[in-house]
């Protein structure tokens, strides 16, 4: 079968949208028509090189879409069922699956080689293999994706909607719910208010912080920020430290969350310095893995006992946590039609990802024509 996709060849360069040669499921895998995919930041990182994957590599981790075919041994789904797709694969068995830690599945070790778990490719062209960013490549019309990676929904919810569920909404809720452990009455500080930051404020407050403070130099991220549950918003961390001892009587925020593009060791700082004794600052933001990005007063860490914790998908279990997401937002309670600001045909990939890079939307979603 053929599927057109938007492909990275290699760092620096923009998607190129192609066709490719899409083999049918072997077992343990399905065949799937994407309706949605979601632009997060994280593919960014691979055009513009923060991060180099394997190429050539179809992008896209947030994926929404409808089961066309299974393969050998699934038992699970059927063709026609509805999913949204958790950027993490999860096996079920291995260590950190088995003990309730299932963000870490053993099965995720090769997300950006995006090759299936047999270790081979779905995706080819000219004689070449082409990965799936995070095993799914969303960026593509259809895609052929291990089971692990498919949470079952409901067929009357808009898969153009809950596609943030995939990535954006459990790792930014999950950072302020999860890994920030937010209590009711906390303080909490969210540092960058993009497609993550977003959810990390809604997490925040729906968990009952009584002060979420928002950070971010662009003010349509504040406003969004304020319209969601921020209870205050600031431009500068310089501007939220002093809010934050303010409102908290001199004592820091209990929990910082960052959320911002590329993390930097200034930002992560800025956090530090914002939390109280004993709080935790919650890494959720990404930055090139060759660079040192925290530098901090250790004697401070050690005297005040702070904590940093780093969060991957928003320390959740995908299968546990997307199901539940999506009950809060049938209820009302998680906003989701509020983030998606742009709506764009896969040709317009980098002109999505231009306007990504200057802050212009919150989360935009790709929708797929049904062919
Ligand atoms: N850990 C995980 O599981 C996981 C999952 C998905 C994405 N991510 C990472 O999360 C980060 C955010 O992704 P996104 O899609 O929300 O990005 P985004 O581009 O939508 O938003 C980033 C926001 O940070 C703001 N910002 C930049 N520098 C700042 C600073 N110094 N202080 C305050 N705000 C600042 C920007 O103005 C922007 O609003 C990326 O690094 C992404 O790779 C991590
Ligand atoms: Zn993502
Ligand atoms: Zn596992």
């Amino acid at each position: 079968m053929k599927t057109r996709a938007a492909v990275l060849l290699a760092t620096g360069k923009d998607f190129e949208v192609t066709e490719l040669d899409l083999d049918p499921p072997k077992a343990g895998e399905v065949l799937i028509r994407y309706v949605a995919a979601g632009l997060c930041h994280s593919d960014e990182h691979l055009r513009h090189g923060d991060i180099v994957p394997r190429f050539p590599l179809v992008g896209g981790h947030e994926g929404a879409g409808i089961i066309e075919e299974v393969g050998p041994g699934v038992t699970r789904l059927k063709p026609g069922d509805h999913v949204v797709c958790s950027f993490l694969p999860v096996c079920g068995h291995c260590r950190w699956c088995s003990t309730g830690r299932s963000n870490l599945c053993d099965m995720g070790a090769t997300i950006l080689d995006g090759c299936l778990p047999d270790g081979t490719y779905r995706f080819h062209k000219d004689g070449e293999d082409y990965g799936g960013m995070c095993m799914l490549g969303t960026f593509a019309e259809r895609s052929v994706i291990s089971e692990n990676s498919c949470v079952k929904v409901d067929d009357d919810l808009p898969l153009e909607k809950i596609v943030l569920i995939g990535c954006g909404v459990p790792t930014g809720f999950g950072s302020a719910v999860h890994a920030a452990a937010t209590e009711p009455g906390d303080t909490i500080a969210i540092y960058g208010i993009g497609g993550i930051g977003i959810n990390s404020v809604q997490g925040a407050a729906l968990a009952g912080a009584v002060n979420v403070v928002a950070i971010d130099p662009l003010a349509n991220k504040r406003e969004m920020a304020e319209r969601l549950g921020a209870t205050h918003a600031c431009e500068t961390a310089e501007q939220a430290h002093e809010l934050i001892y303010q409102l908290t009587r001199g004592v820091g925020a209990d929990k910082a969350i960052v959320t911002v593009d590329v993390v930097t060791s200034e930002v992560v700082t800025s956090a530090f310095h914002a939390i109280r004794k004993g709080g935790t600052v919650v890494i959720t933001g990404l930055a090139d893995p060759s660079k040192n990005t925290i530098e901090i007063p250790g004697a401070l860490l050690t005297l005040f006992e702070k904590r940093i914790q780093g969060s991957l998908f928003g320390s959740g279990d995908p299968f546990h946590d997307i199901p539940r997401m999506i009950e809060l937002y049938r209820s009302g309670d998680l906003k989701l039609d509020e983030l998606i600001t742009q709506t764009y045909t896969l040709d317009q990939i980098n002109e999505g990802y231009d306007r990504l890079g200057r802050g212009e939307v919150a989360r935009s979603v790709i929708e797929f024509p049904v062919r």
